[in-house]
């Protein structure tokens, strides 16, 4: 199957009611073990690679170990999308080299660091629905900022100081035509997301279903939603490592979230987690090891392990074989016909 567009996906999660997880990768293991538990799940699947996962991976590498993906998993609906693209000019790049969805992040001006304003917002978005609809590749947008950093993207403030504004965020999707939107509900990007079980003072949850009441139509994206399992950090911790005390996003408030229109769920932490602990237990077991697939077998299972638990979780398990793939043209096409409209 060719690489399909999310915006596919998406619109069959919100028919059968499932969130479909988006898990971040850098590497051809990471691949290799979203494809195994995608195959074993029978689940439709989102890769997505951040500007920092383009860079290490120089970009072709891992496009064409995303085409050895489909062509291996030819029963697997297979998107590869730009996890936090920063400007016009990245998503151009990304969709040019064949990514089949972007993310602009115009929350955030171009250095990734700084809140932008809504009316630079809204441009960003637009130039790049405009240019990534014309090819039929989906637009994600963001409105609201999360906390924390990932890959050096974010503000690195506390989920709570930019929370989505419902009406704002009503109006910017008119404003944009964007496929997917990514709401700020004080999650946070990495591991540290709260510093206890989180409650509705610390994960809005109430504010997104206000959100999705004012706009029951546009999928909804949740972003920093690593659960961070305690057993995980113990394996890290028990063989050497030092991570503090940390509290990640309970399932059943995801859970919770796909009742009420979330439709993709960011994963890359809690994959980070189980590929480290799995490394640090070769080595601290087997010090006399030094061939690189002793470590990276048990961390390639360790990881594929968590994402069949998510993707049962999130509800896409078993849906893999629902329907047929839609081509970028057909797609292209679709929101040329709507414009026109
Ligand atoms: P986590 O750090 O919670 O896994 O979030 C990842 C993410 O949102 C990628 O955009």
């Amino acid at each position: 199957m060719p690489l399909v567009s999310m915006r596919q996906l998406l619109d069959e999660a919100a028919k059968g009611g499932y969130g479909v997880g988006a898990f971040n990768v850098n590497n051809m293991e990471q691949i290799q073990s979203i494809m195994e538990a995608a195959r074993e799940t029978k689940s439709p699947v989102i890769v997505q690679a951040s500007r920092g996962a383009r860079s290490y991976s120089q970009d072709k590498f891992l496009y064409h170990l995303m085409l050895a993906a489909a062509e291996l998993y030819p029963e697997i609906p297979l998107v590869l999308h730009l996890d936090h693209g920063n400007s016009v000019e990245t998503c151009k790049s990304a969709i040019e080299l064949g990514f089949t969805s972007v993310m602009m992040d115009g929350s955030l001006m171009p250095d990734g660091k700084t809140p932008s304003s809504f009316e630079y917002n809204v441009q960003a978005t637009k130039e790049v629905v405009a240019m990534a609809h014309a090819k039929g590749v989906t637009v994600e947008g963001e409105i609201g900022c999360l906390g924390g950093i990932e890959d050096g993207h974010g503000t690195g403030l506390d989920g709570l100081s930019h929370l989505t504004d419902p009406a704002q965020a009503a109006e910017f999707v008119k404003l944009t035509g964007l496929d997917a939107l990514a709401i700020a509900i004080g999650t946070s990007h990495g591991a540290y997301k709260f510093s206890s079980k989180p409650t509705g003072e610390t994960l809005k949850m109430d504010r997104l279903i206000e959100i999705h009441k004012l706009l029951p139509n546009t999928h909804l994206v949740m972003h920093g939603s690593s659960s961070v399992p305690k057993d995980l950090q113990d394996v890290i911790n028990k063989y050497g490592g030092k991570l503090k005390p940390t509290w990640g996003v309970p399932v059943e408030e995801i859970q919770l979230g796909i009742k009420n229109g979330v439709r993709k769920i960011n994963v890359d932490t809690d994959n980070r987690l189980a590929i480290t602990g799995a490394i640090r237990k070769v080595f601290v077991e087997q010090p006399e090891q030094f061939d690189p697939r002793s470590y990276l077998k048990p961390a390639r299972e360790a990881m594929k392990k968590v994402v069949a638990l998510r993707m049962t979780q999130f509800g896409q398990a078993g849906h893999a074989g629902d329907y047929k793939p839609v081509s970028l043209d057909e797609m292209a096409a679709r929101y040329a016909q709507k414009k026109a409209a």
